[in-house]
């Protein structure tokens, strides 16, 4: 028997979903997981054994029990920035190593300020306490820390309101700033590099709204904090030393909100609630670590990725949270996964043959249902699917969350069994519609189903569970470029627009043009200009 991949594909594609349940009854038993408090289920996937055991033989010969030790080892897996990405130790309980410690102290220096801010120690610069915490900053200094925000808001301290500014657009920076006192406010200035466009043209914004306030220069560092991994900029930007949270090149952007960088979620939901979170993603790395690659949830979750992106021509994967709160973690998985899967070479630079990184997208159940879910059940692409649930209600209308979960459970269902056209015949039979009618209207009624999707049920919406559902996503990411074969911790796409726009602005606030950009470039200046 032919046992490549490809042959596989063949094979399955002429079955279904809904036969490989019928001839399994065990089926949902066996393609599931348990981690402490996230049940995966990945049973309505296009796999059987065989397909399982052949991907799991692609994991060994690339290697993945070796790269996974390697990353926590703390090798240099980012190879074109010679470094490593140590994300994992900043969750690691208390050891001996040398960046427990410096990950300790940091964690106690965020401790010390947090309590100095809730307990009303921290005064403005009129004496009043803080109240409001804007933090500015964007793409991993944002995305994680606001989608942690959020999704904990059931945490939140009833004193303190958090506010993320990340756009170069002044008009985030002036909603937000808007309804706000400064004599109350505290801005948090994120940025590993501070260097970054946005982020420090908006602190410099915000800077002159405190100065406009009435707030005296020696008294701005009462307003501003940093964390940097670059003391000298922030320092110029006049931050006290002391007011500087560290950060370290050995901690992406995209995985930082486990350091300093989370510094807004330990002011929205305490030090205990931040502990907490790094403790769930602690158990979710423990497993990454040691559990056999054939019961590894992050694993195979990385196998049904790479399964359909390279077999089954899916270039897209939906994450659909049914939890109200977890609705920016499609946009915050969007950085963590296209940002470092979308690559065009591999670790040595050769260009790859095969289709890399997916498009991240999706949206919060049950809203996604009245618009783009028309497209999952009836478009033409197959688009693998992420349900991700909660089995606690996060309301006090309990009867509303068995309606949330009802619609989660039925959309995973509609998506396997769909509706052939005799059910389509029948169902309009039955509503009296004419035989003419029913002719014209079934094929359009037709759902193919037979379309793959995960279920993660959180037992509760808590800190932990959090931080165990990220890392599973983070090191999902990390499994998934190693079958690729790339590297999964540099960005340097990025770099291109940010060389160019430096020229562009100053042909806008100039209108001096380079006359070797393409007519286009010039034109839209020019119409700029008029
Ligand atoms: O533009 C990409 C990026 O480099 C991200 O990887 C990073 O998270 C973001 O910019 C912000 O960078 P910084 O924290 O240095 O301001």
């Amino acid at each position: 028997m032919d046992n490549t991949l490809e042959a596989q594909h063949k094979q399955l594609n002429e079955s279904t979903l809904l036969d490989l349940f019928k001839e399994n009854p065990e089926r949902a038993k066996q393609f599931s997981l348990k981690v402490d408090e996230l049940y995966f289920d990945f049973s309505k996937n296009h796999i059987n054994d065989n397909v399982m055991a052949t991907l799991f033989d692609k994991a060994n010969k690339q290697e993945l029990s070796t790269a996974i030790e390697s990353l926590f080892a703390g090798e240099q897996v980012n190879n074109t920035e010679k470094r490593a990405a140590l994300h994992t130790a900043l969750r690691e309980p208390k050891n001996d190593s040398d960046s427990s410690s410096i990950v300790q102290a940091a964690l106690e220096k965020m401790d010390n300020f947090v309590e100095s801010i809730h307990q009303q120690h921290w005064l403005g610069h009129t004496s009043k306490a803080i109240d409001t915490v804007v933090n500015i900053g964007i793409g991993g200094s944002d995305l994680g820390p606001r989608m942690v925000t959020q999704s904990l808001s059931a945490f939140h301290h009833p004193q303190l309101t958090v506010h993320f500014v990340a756009n170069i657009d002044g008009a985030d920076l002036e909603d937000t700033l808007s309804t706000l006192n400064a004599e109350t406010t505290l801005f948090v200035i994120a940025s590993k590099t501070f260097t970054t466009l946005e982020t420090l043209n908006n602190a410099l914004s915000a800077r002159q709204w405190m100065l406009d306030a009435g707030c005296q220069q020696n008294d701005l560092q009462k307003h501003f904090v940093a964390i940097s991994s670059n003391i000298q900029a922030a320092n110029e930007f006049g931050i006290a030393e002391e007011n500087i949270f560290p950060l370290w090149d050995w901690v992406g952007g995209r995985y930082s909100l486990w350091s300093s960088i989370g510094l807004p979620i330990a002011l929205a939901i305490g030090m205990n609630g931040f502990r907490e979170l790094l403790h769930g993603a602690h158990i979710m790395d423990a497993h990454f670590r040691q559990a056999p690659l054939n019961s590894n949830m992050p694993v195979i979750a990385a196998l049904l990725s790479y399964w359909y992106n390279q077999y089954w021509g899916c270039s897209a994967h939906a994450v659909l949270p049914y939890a109200q709160r977890l609705n920016r973690l499609p946009a915050y998985l969007q950085q963590l996964d296209m940002e470092s899967l979308g690559k065009r070479v591999n670790k040595s630079g050769a260009a790859v043959t095969t289709s890399t990184g997916s498009i991240i997208w999706g949206a919060e159940g049950t809203n996604g249902q009245h618009s783009f879910h028309q497209l999952l059940h009836q478009g033409t692409q197959l688009i693998p699917v992420d349900f991700i649930a909660v089995k606690k209600s996060m309301s006090n209308y309990k009867d509303q969350h068995q309606h949330l979960l009802a619609c989660c459970i039925s959309q995973s269902q509609a998506l396997l069994q769909g509706k052939t056209l005799g059910q389509a015949e029948e169902e309009l039979r039955v509503q009296g519609l004419s035989d003419d009618d029913i002719q014209q209207l079934a094929p359009h009624k037709v759902i193919p189903g037979n379309k793959p999707s995960n279920t993660i049920l959180l037992d509760e919406l808590t800190p932990k569970n959090l931080g165990a559902l990220i890392a599973f996503y983070e090191h999902k990411v990390y499994a998934t470029s190693v079958l690729l074969g790339i590297n999964a911790f540099d960005q340097w796409g990025v770099e291109l627009g940010k060389q160019l726009g430096k020229p562009l602005y100053h042909a806008l606030t100039t209108e001096e043009c380079n006359t070797e950009w393409d007519s286009s470039t010039i034109e839209i200046i020019k119409q700029l200009h008029s």
